[in-house]
């Protein structure tokens, strides 16, 4: 692991603007990562706040620790977000500082340049790894472990349903079928398996995105379980913030950001359904903030071009009440 990699955080400026951090305010963030959010509000923020970083990923905590260790107003967990909830530590640390809830609340969706940018833990294509892709790596099966347990027709839902790939039956087959005669043990055998059914050269010459990154992030989804539990995530932290307090949740590709989006409107007590009204009221828990979500200026996108496919949805905490 390089000792100099940096994660830039996304969307910061709408950050520090929406999810502003009042004196001995209580922070929660639910994907601490390198702690690039975290330096950044807490910069701002008094000397009576306290911050509450979680993240599942060891490594990260422990770069988020080397560069904000020092601040004492910071706790740093080791957890999930769908289960930190329950787990005892988490509880007792929100029982003696945040009785009355959450001021703010972040999650960050999704890899850090952590995951992309370090061979060893198989995020990416772009150099030789094992196929890991695990965000904790000492929980659940490696990508490799989670491929070699699926049918073709599981692999390939997996593939269009999280990876949206339209190629996603031929694409399975390849990669079972690389499995199966020994061929599949790195990043870029899995890339492989892939251009066996889309070549990479034809999309490269037409500026298109690598063939293999619908599959990555379909794989990425799964092994890590990363949508599984996001509305019952999401619900959560609504109901961790106190009344005025603020959610700010960034999401990184369309599939995510529809959920984040249809689930804080059902918290915001909005009907989804087509045309008609639901039989009963549904209870508002949240008022929307830029109900359209946040996307990336151009400046930022030119800067950091990961971020072009960043969302920022917001909602503000009401106390609950049935929408009229
Ligand atoms: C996009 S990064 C966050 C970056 C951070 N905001 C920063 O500025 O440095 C997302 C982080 O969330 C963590 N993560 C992803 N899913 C998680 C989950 N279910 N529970 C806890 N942490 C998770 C990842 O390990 C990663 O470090």
């Amino acid at each position: 692991m390089s000792a100099t990699l940096v994660h830039v955080p996304v969307l910061l400026q709408e950050v520090l603007e929406w999810l502003p951090v009042p004196p001995g305010g209580r922070v929660l963030d639910l994907t601490l990562g390198l702690g690039g959010h975290a330096e950044a509000l807490l910069a701002q923020a008094d000397s009576s706040v306290r911050y509450l970083g979680v993240d599942r990923d060891p490594q990260a905590r422990q770069r988020a620790q080397e560069r904000l260790g020092r601040d004492g107003r910071l706790t740093i967990l080791a957890g999930a977000h769908e289960s930190i909830w329950t787990d005892p530590l988490f509880q007792a640390w929100r029982h003696l500082q945040a009785p009355d809830g959450f001021d703010a609340i972040l999650l960050d969706l999704g890899v850090s340049t952590l995951h992309l940018k370090d061979p060893s833990r198989g995020f990416s294509f772009s150099a030789s790894g094992p196929l890991d892709m695990r965000m904790d790596p000492d929980h659940g099966p490696t990508a490799l472990e989670w491929i070699a347990e699926q049918s073709e027709e599981t692999l390939a839902d997996a593939l269009y349903q999280f990876g949206e790939e339209r190629a996603s039956r031929p694409i399975a087959r390849a990669i079972l079928r690389a499995l199966a005669e020994g061929r599949l043990a790195t990043t870029q055998d899995l890339a492989s398996a892939v251009y066996e059914v889309i070549p990479r050269e034809p999309a490269k010459r037409k500026g298109l995105s690598d063939p293999a990154t619908r599959t990555f992030q379909a794989i990425r989804i799964a092994v890590n379980g990363e949508l599984v539990g996001l509305p019952a995530v999401l619900e959560q932290a609504v109901m961790a913030l106190k009344p005025g307090g603020r959610l700010a949740v960034i999401s990184f590709h369309s599939l995510e950001d529809r959920i984040v989006k249809q689930t804080l409107r059902r918290l915001a007590g909005l009907h989804d359904g087509p045309g008609r009204m639901p039989p009963h009221p549904l209870p508002q828990h949240l008022r929307l903030l830029r109900p359209g979500g946040l996307a990336p200026s151009a400046d930022e996108i030119r800067i950091n071009p990961p971020s072009r496919s960043a969302r920022l949805r917001l909602g503000e905490r009401l106390a609950s009440q049935v929408a009229p």
